[in-house]
């Protein structure tokens, strides 16, 4: 693999990353640096028909030796490898040959583990055409569940007392009937601050801090006008990083200059520029329903089960007390399964009557391509000059 030209993109992905997007320049961060953490696999049937992100390359044009998961969009390959490595509770070098320290030679076929992976990523594949309608209703997962090779055989010695002490002890509180999604999604805008004040508000200039694993701890500046554009300033010890969302497209200026984003990045970007999304959650998704209680971070919350008009399906956890998002789980769609990706949204202040979560979290399965965005300052109704949201001419 050209270090070279990886390293060149690494820098410029951190804000990609911030919006979700996954860094294709991965092997410069250390593998094994992963964040412990709990990893929330809950990977129901769910509706699967989603799109490739337009103008993508396939992963077999961009890496060298790809022969099970051609098709795969270039952007998903970190997640679907990382997807395959948390399921069988394994690092990278369980399947990848290591040559020395941040030394890796991801082609190379020399494990026989990776070629036991090829063989279960076809067999999972088949197993899901044939026999699931085409779900992702058995990944890898389904029968590792954190071992490789998996069990063969059921516990048979489980007591039921054994089970029943494992099972998160209900809180009386949580127990009741559900509300209707009207109802949540009211109680979030009230707890916002109502949507007159929400509207009050026209631009807002943001100084923040972001951590993310390929730099350290940058300074991040964010402007955004409504109804729909963003830029997002990193200062890197390596330079200045802006990325902005223009009320049509996407683009990107870094040390190679500037140019138009592509692939999943600009939608991700438009999401982060709708200045009023909270106010409109009802129509942003086909459908929305209340799918239960759950726990997110000590707090009791509603689940809402949202599904896009990409037919994407999203997991939104509203605090039962506060009313307010607690957590957002989006859900890449790769071809060996659906990959959770995380926001949680902490630190709720209010500035001029408007409640803003000035901690915002970030991440994958087990830590995977976490970022934290810390708001230091939140300035509203600051006047914002429009020309700074349109891509900058290149420099001859
Ligand atoms: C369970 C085994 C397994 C684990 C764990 C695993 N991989 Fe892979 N990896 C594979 C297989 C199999 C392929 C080839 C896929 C194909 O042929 O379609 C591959 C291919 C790759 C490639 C493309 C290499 C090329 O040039 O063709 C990269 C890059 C990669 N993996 C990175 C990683 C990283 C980073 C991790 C850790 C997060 C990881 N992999 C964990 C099995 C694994
Ligand atoms: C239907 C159940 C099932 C699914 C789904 C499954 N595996 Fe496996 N896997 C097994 C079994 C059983 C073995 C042990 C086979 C053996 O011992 O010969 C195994 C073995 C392996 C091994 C070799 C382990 C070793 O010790 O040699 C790897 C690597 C592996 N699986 C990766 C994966 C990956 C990656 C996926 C998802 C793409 C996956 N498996 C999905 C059942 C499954």
């Amino acid at each position: 693999m050209n270090k070279k030209r990886l390293s060149g993109v690494a820098i410029s992905l951190v804000l990609l990353a911030l919006c979700g997007l996954l860094a294709v320049a991965y092997p410069t961060r250390k593998p094994e640096a992963r964040v412990a953490g709990s990893a929330r696999e809950r990977f129901g049937l769910m509706d699967t028909r989603l799109q490739d992100p337009p103008g993508e390359k396939p992963v077999e044009q961009v890496f060298k030796n790809i022969q099970i998961l051609k098709g795969l969009p270039s952007s998903q390959i970190y997640a679907t490898m990382n997807f395959m490595r948390a399921s069988l509770d394994v690092e990278c070098e369980y399947c990848h040959l290591k040559r020395g320290p941040g030394n890796w030679d991801f082609a190379s076929d020399d494990k026989p583990t990776k070629g036991a992976a090829r063989r279960m990523i076809s067999m999972v594949m088949d197993v899901n055409r044939t026999t699931f309608g085409g779900t992702n209703a058995v990944t890898c997962f389904t029968c590792h569940r954190g071992q490789s090779p998996p069990a063969t055989m059921a516990n048979v010695m489980k007591s039921k007392a054994q089970n029943d002490a494992k099972a998160p002890a209900i809180d009386p509180k949580l127990v009741g009937p559900l509300p209707e999604v009207e109802q949540v999604l009211e109680k979030y805008v009230e707890a916002l601050g109502g949507k007159a004040a929400t509207e009050r508000v026209k631009t807002r200039v943001i100084k923040a801090s972001i951590t993310e694993h390929l730099l350290p701890t940058s300074p991040l500046e964010i402007f955004q006008q409504s109804p729909d554009k963003i830029l997002f300033v990193i200062t890197t010890p390596k330079g200045m990083i802006a990325e902005s969302y223009d009320g049509t497209s996407g683009w990107i200026a870094d040390g190679k200059g500037p140019r138009r984003l592509d692939g999943p990045a600009p939608a991700l970007l438009k999401f982060e520029a709708d200045f009023y999304r909270d106010l409109k959650l009802a129509e942003r998704y086909l459908r929305m329903t209340v799918a239960g209680r759950d726990r997110v971070r000590e707090r009791d919350a509603y689940l809402i089960e949202a599904v896009t008009p990409e037919h994407k399906t999203e997991k939104l956890y509203f605090d039962v007390q506060s009313g307010l998002l607690l957590r957002r789980v989006t859900f890449i769609q790769t071809m060996i399964g659906l990959i959770p990706e995380a926001t949680d949204y902490d630190d709720y202040r209010e500035i001029d009557g408007v409640k803003i979560a000035f901690a915002r979290h970030r991440e994958q399965l087990q830590g995977f391509e976490a970022s934290t965005i810390i708001f230091a300052e939140v300035r509203p109704n600051v006047p914002v000059d429009k020309a700074r949201f349109e891509m900058p001419a290149a420099k001859p």
